[in-house]
């Protein structure tokens, strides 16, 4: 059982009163919230002109800098066009067996019995993957010693003080945030040094002939938002997989019928939708990322609700996804619901419009990857623990995602 104890709950209340639109206000905070298929596709479609994503004194941006995820217009545009080849569907049989890297050596550390924090577990293996498939790098002798600094940086862009009283200095992040500038700046070093490109994420940017801070900031982007979402979705997935032994005795039965114990590959992952189907429903209760931040660059309107120039808005996902009156017994866990495709709008896990997640693929794919081998090679069940939601850098079980493995 997991307890609800975030402002998501207020959230909720606030939506169960108010409806699709309100304010939600908190002393220094104030944002729109809005939710349900109308205004995800509101706000999905609006261009930064009429919606934008930066905001100067939010932490996320004092981070990322110029990273693709907190500019608008044309310094995103470029960088998006710069890097989507990397994303493309032909470099994702690569990444696969990166994943699967990553994956035989977290497995490997479990004992044949075993009860594993899945939230640590999945964070090594998707920091291994992701540093691996986008910038060809072994990180497995770097992990341990830029550990707390990664964990840092997170802490430094989850929702906090930081809310309330803007622009407070926050010292206590200072050495941290420079040893991962240090490492990236060390990355970026070495492969200069290279007379030709890998065909990876780095290459792209080298190419491209960026600054060093350009590249410093895409590859702390694709890091951070590349990595933390995966843990928390694949932490969820295991916690809830665990719960489910139906669901989880079904797809093993699928997954060992088509697979035997041979790795999964691009091509046999996409005959075995039972693990998207529970991957989805994972997302549609636990999205790890619960809302989209946006700024009104004008006067908006939303369904008559008025929304003021320089007013936050949020788009929140995690209501669109519990919203009863788009998803039948919303508080189930129910991966057949996804036999059906859900209507527009209504399922945003990764956002939509031109500014769609751009490592959608690479995620749905990690995440039924990983699973199908932990299906193949493990059971889980669950751990009685005392665990409630967090809101930090992305939604995750708290204290811990504790789960028992048995190998098979
Ligand atoms: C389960 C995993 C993931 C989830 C749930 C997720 C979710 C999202 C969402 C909701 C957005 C749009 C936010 C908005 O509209 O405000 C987004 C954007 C983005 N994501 Fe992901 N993401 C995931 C994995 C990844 C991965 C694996 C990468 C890179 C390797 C990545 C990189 C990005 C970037 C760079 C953007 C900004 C895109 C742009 O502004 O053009 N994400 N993600």
């Amino acid at each position: 059982m997991v307890r609800q104890r975030t402002p998501l709950a207020a959230l909720e209340t606030f939506h169960s009163h108010y409806g699709n639109a309100f304010q939600a206000n908190l002393p220094g905070f104030s944002a729109t919230v809005l939710s349900g298929a109308d205004a995800c596709r509101f706000v999905l479609s609006a261009t930064s002109e009429t919606l934008a994503w930066r905001h100067e004194t939010d932490p996320i941006a004092k981070l990322l800098n110029q990273g693709m995820l907190v500019t608008d217009a044309a310094a995103h545009d470029e960088m998006r066009r710069i890097m989507t080849p990397a994303f493309h569907r032909k470099m994702l049989s690569t990444y696969s067996d990166a994943m699967t890297w990553a994956t035989d050596i977290t497995l490997g550390q479990w004992a044949p019995t075993d009860e594993r924090d899945m939230l640590n577990d999945m964070r090594r293996l998707t920091l291994l993957a992701l540093m691996k498939a986008l910038f060809n790098i072994d990180f497995s002798q770097r992990i341990d010693p830029l550990w707390e600094p990664i964990l840092k940086s997170l802490k430094y862009i989850s929702p906090g003080a930081w809310l309330l009283w803007t622009n407070v200095p926050r010292p206590g992040y200072k050495k941290a945030l420079a040893q991962i500038d240090t490492y990236l700046y060390a990355v970026i070093e070495k492969r200069r040094q290279q007379t030709e490109q890998p065909a990876d994420l780095l290459g792209l940017l080298i190419d491209a002939e960026l600054s060093d801070s350009l590249i410093r900031d895409q590859l702390l982007t694709m890091l951070i938002a590349g990595h933390d979402t995966c843990t928390a979705l694949l932490a969820w997935v295991m916690l809830l997989v665990a719960d489910h032994p139906d669901v989880q005795n079904e797809a093993r039965a699928t997954v060992l019928q088509t697979l035997g114990t041979a790795a999964p590959t691009i091509e046999t992952l996409k005959t075995l939708p039972v693990l998207d189907n529970i991957v989805n429903e994972t997302m549609r209760l636990y999205p790890p990322v619960h809302a989209g931040n946006r700024f009104a660059a004008q006067d908006l309107t939303f369904d008559g609700y008025h929304i003021p120039k320089g007013q936050r808005v949020m788009y929140s996902i995690y209501l669109t996804h519990r919203d009863p009156q788009l998803w039948p017994d919303p508080l189930q866990f129910r991966p057949q619901r996804f036999e059906t495709k859900p209507a527009a709008f209504t399922f945003v896990p990764f956002g939509g419009g031109s500014r769609i997640c751009i490592g959608y693929r690479f995620a749905q794919i990690e995440a039924a990857l990983v699973l199908a081998r932990v299906l193949q090679n493990w059971q889980l069940t669950p751990v009685a623990q005392k665990q409630h939601l967090h809101m930090g850098a992305t939604l995750e079980p708290r204290p811990k995602a504790l789960v028992r493995v048995t190998a098979l």
